[in-house]
């Protein structure tokens, strides 16, 4: 069986590109590469093309996670037909996603920290703010990281 997570922020530069390295990696550790697809995409457009923004991209690195490969791209509508999970960082981008659902979507179209343990709902955007923002956004995304993959595990056995 295979799933398929597609991690949503605003502009794929920051939280979602975080989301999809750290995600990515707890996967990889488990050698489940070939039965969980990982994506990430922000709802706007502005940033198509480029890095993780070098922020995000060092703060992860210092905790063991790859995002220099990671390249921005845009949610699109049929996305929906792709993804059984699609993880919103926070109600804003979930709001935006609710707009674009087509009736019939029967997969999981939800905020990513609901699978944390952490109380949080939101990840903050970081971009305007300072680096304790993007150690912030690691600690909400390794948390929800390790939540999803159980829940997956759970669904599949
Ligand atoms: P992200 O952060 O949604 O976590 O990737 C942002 C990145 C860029 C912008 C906003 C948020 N921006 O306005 O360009």
């Amino acid at each position: 069986m295979t799933v398929s997570v597609m991690f949503v922020c605003l502009g794929n530069i920051c939280r979602s590109p975080t989301a999809h390295g750290v995600f990515k990696s707890l996967v990889n550790e488990l050698g489940l590469q070939d039965q969980i697809i990982v994506e990430s995409s922000g709802t706007g457009g502005w940033h198509i093309g480029e890095s993780p923004d070098k922020r995000a991209t060092v703060f992860a690195a210092t905790r063991g996670f790859d995002l220099a490969d990671l390249r921005a791209q845009q949610f699109k509508a049929s996305d929906f037909d792709c993804f059984d999970y699609i993880l919103a960082m926070d109600k804003q981008n979930l709001r935006d996603l609710e707009m674009l659902r087509p009736e019939g979507y029967r997969g999981v179209l939800d905020l990513f920290l609901s699978f944390s343990a952490m109380k949080d709902e939101d990840v903050p955007d970081p971009y305007y703010g300072g680096d304790a923002g993007f150690e912030h956004v690691l600690d909400l995304v390794e948390s929800a990281s390790k939540g999803l993959l159980a829940h997956i595990q759970e669904q599949a056995s």
